[in-house]
């Protein structure tokens, strides 16, 4: 199979404008090769961006150890069906330097909610500074993105839909993709020792006890007990609605059951994310 061609500067992407685009930041699993699956099922030119952005990442968070395997990723990106990885460095996307990074204005969806906005304040601001620039260097007619980030989705869908500069971009969602033991997969799962990863199992284990809960308050509560009972740090573990995030006011909209929980061990700790329709049973 002919190896995707690897671009580094924007230059060479215009031929690809209007094809489906999978924004990454690479230390590729099934969760985003699922995606650039299904951009490859839409017929058109798949562009991969390979990108590990620093305005995304808070102080003392993990960037400069965030897993990087660029030769993997392009074998696996290359099998999954995409035509360009475009992994530009960081003076690419960020002329004027991380630290003069242009600031972009937020939806409330990336501000209000209290979930990810509250635990990493600086993360949309980061994800949708270069979401925005990598849009507007790839132009693509779709882009794709995981339900495994459900507020990241919600952001990016409120993004494109206020800015003009983004029109006639869709947003796409891909399914989450769980390892066998139902773990949602995740780059970060790498950090997780084989003796703590039984206890990652709770964020997958209270999506599985609710449901058949229809009371939010009941669900939330049984969320908790269930991720404590794994020895889990509970940041949040709610229920929204689907959408804005915001508390399930009307029952004949889509909720959502959203969890972030902390897996402490010996020498580190990883933030654990996952989340599922709510109700389940209509
Ligand atoms: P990253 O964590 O590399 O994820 C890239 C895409 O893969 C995101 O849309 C994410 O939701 C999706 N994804 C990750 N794990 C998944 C799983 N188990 N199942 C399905 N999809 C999964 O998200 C980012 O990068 C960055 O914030 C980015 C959007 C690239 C901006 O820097």
């Amino acid at each position: 199979m002919k190896r995707a061609e690897i671009f580094e500067s924007p230059d060479r992407l215009s031929a690809f404008a209007g094809g489906i685009f999978v924004p990454t930041m690479g230390a590729l699993h099934e969760g985003h090769l699922s995606l650039i699956r299904l951009a490859r099922s839409f017929g058109g030119p798949v562009i991969t961006s390979i990108f590990v952005n620093p305005t995304q990442f808070g102080p003392g968070e993990d960037f400069d150890r965030y897993p990087r395997s660029m030769d993997v990723d392009v074998e696996l990106a290359t099998e999954a069906g995409t035509d360009v990885i475009y992994a530009p460095p960081t003076t690419t996307v960020y002329p004027d330097g991380v630290d003069q990074a242009p600031s972009v204005p937020l939806p409330p969806v990336a501000t209000d909610p209290g979930l990810e906005d509250a635990g990493r304040p600086h993360f949309f601001a980061g994800v949708c500074g270069v979401v925005g620039r990598l849009f507007e260097q790839v132009r693509p007619s779709i882009a794709i993105f995981g339900e495994k980030d459900w507020q990241q989705l919600q952001v990016i869908r409120a993004m494109v839909a206020h800015d003009p500069r983004f029109e006639g971009i869709e947003i796409r969602p891909g399914p989450i993709v769980r390892d066998p033991d139902g773990v949602a997969m995740s780059s970060r799962n790498a950090y997780i020792p084989d003796g703590a990863r039984h206890r990652a199992r709770g964020l997958v284990a209270a999506l599985e006890a609710i449901r058949s809960t229809r009371d939010a308050g009941d669900a939330e509560a049984t969320m908790r007990a269930v991720l404590e009972a794994h020895a889990l740090d509970v940041e949040y573990a709610v229920i929204r609605d689907a959408e804005t995030l915001g508390p399930p006011s009307e029952p004949d909209r889509p909720g959502r059951a959203i969890i972030t929980a902390r897996l402490d061990f010996d020498g580190g700790s990883v933030r654990l994310l996952d989340n599922g329709p709510f109700p389940l049973v209509g």
